[in-house]
């Protein structure tokens, strides 16, 4: 057992907490917590009093709460439930989850297919297409999922995932930390260039991720590391596996930590708004990533308000088209249509998904079925719960009915 196993297990021995329904609401005073592999109890580990950025160490508040809602890619009727509530630090604009899931509870099973969207596909392309490299180098992404990315390099490559997701190219299935860092270094020598897209935002451990990437760069090596960022967050994308939403300021205040610099900043129209960060062993950031800095004091905190406006709206929308006899689906089994059904309530008929490995299954928490989309033709309203992909997919699909987007 961990240290924090440890702690939590003889916590639990002590307070016995219940399952979800039973949780410790600490009497208004937060703490940190981590849910042990066991999904059934809510264990927590109470080394903290208060809530502490886990970047810089400054005191947070909470911006949202969901509620206790089921794991967003657990497709099961009794998707395991918990809390999902948001905190800010104001010192360093990092958002993030009051409380914890064990990773390895929600990753290691992972229906996510990262080459099922093109859009993904061409970014990656194009990315990997704009290297420098030759031969003989050595690329290393964290968080490889299927090798959508890796695939487009000529040179060596290894990918790093714990997933069980069927990869093309050479994997290493773990959780990347610095001690795999260090082995990694030691068995094929420096990495070239490393890659880290939407995979610093899940991690609890964000230290261990940068200080692996420390370890394993090459002194003249880039590491471009993305991730949604916090201006703009949209409240349906609050969930467990997100346990971060990044600023730059929080991301140049962890690279420093750990003897990076963040030298340049990329804004990108994924997942809502991302940035891609670059990361090297020294260098003086570009105005692209001090202005993100200088904006990030003046974001604005309405995810709760969001929330029940979109709720409310969508509850009308749904209720309308039912009252006239109209069938309701969702479209995109994305993780955050399970949030959207969980908070809002709505109920669709069924969810239309062209990942293989959903169809069949329901939604997290529901007896919602995911279908293939030749189902679409059935319905006449559907939800674009997978908004991200907008264009790509309102383009692309023929559907006669009428779409509604999840937020106005
Ligand atoms: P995500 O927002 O969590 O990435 O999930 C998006 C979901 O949408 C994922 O399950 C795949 C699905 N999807 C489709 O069904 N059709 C499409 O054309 C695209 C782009 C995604
Ligand atoms: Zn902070």
């Amino acid at each position: 057992m961990t240290r924090v196993e440890t702690v939590a297990r003889a916590l639990y021995d002590l307070h016995c907490y219940a399952p979800d329904n039973g949780w410790d609401t600490t009497h208004g005073k937060s703490r940190r917590g981590l849910y042990m592999a066991d999904a059934r109890c809510a264990l927590k580990a109470d080394d903290d009093t208060f809530a502490a950025c886990r970047v810089c160490g400054a005191p947070t508040r909470i911006v949202a709460d969901l509620g206790s809602i089921p794991l967003a890619n657990s497709f099961t009727r009794d998707a395991p439930r918990f809390p999902v509530r948001v905190e800010v630090c104001d010192d360093c604009v990092l958002a993030q989850l009051e409380e914890t899931v064990d990773p390895s509870i929600m990753f290691c099973e992972y229906p996510y297919r990262s080459s099922l969207s093109s859009t993904f596909v061409a970014a990656a392309k194009t990315l990997v297409e704009a290297q420098d490299v030759t031969e003989n180098d050595f690329v290393v992404e964290i968080g490889s999922n299927d090798g959508y990315l890796l695939r487009h390099y000529q040179c060596r490559i290894l990918g790093v995932d714990p997933s069980d997701v069927p990869a093309d190219v050479p994997t290493r299935r773990e959780f990347f930390t610095e001690h795999l860092a260090e082995q990694i270094r030691a068995s094929h020598g420096p990495a070239r260039v490393m890659h880290a897209n939407n995979v610093i935002a899940h991690c609890p451990d964000p230290h261990t991720i940068m200080a692996g990437i420390k370890t394993l760069l090459d002194p003249d090596g880039v590491a471009y590391v993305e991730s949604p960022h916090v201006d703009g967050l949209a409240w349906d994308t609050l969930y467990h596996e997100h346990v971060f939403y990044w600023s730059a300021t929080a991301m140049c205040r962890l690279a420093d930590k750990h003897g990076l610099a963040v030298v340049d900043a990329e804004r990108l129209d994924v997942h809502g708004g991302s940035v891609r960060y670059h990361l090297r062993h020294r260098g003086v950031p570009t105005e692209a990533v001090l202005d993100l800095i200088g904006r990030e004091s003046s974001v604005r905190w309405t995810l709760d308000r969001d929330m029940t406006l979109d709720c409310e709206r969508l509850r009308r929308i749904v209720d309308r088209a039912r009252r006239a006899g109209k069938r309701v689906c969702g479209y995109g089994a994305a993780a955050k249509g399970a949030v959207l059904l969980a908070v809002s309530g709505v109920d669709v008929d069924f969810v239309c998904d062209t990942t293989p490995g959903k169809q069949g299954q329901v939604m997290p928490g529901t007896d919602i079925p995911i279908v293939d989309e030749s189902h679409l033709g059935y319905a006449d309203v559907a939800v674009l719960f997978a908004w991200n992909f907008h264009d790509e997919i309102v383009n692309r699909v023929e559907f006669d009915g009428e779409w509604v987007m999840p937020h106005g």
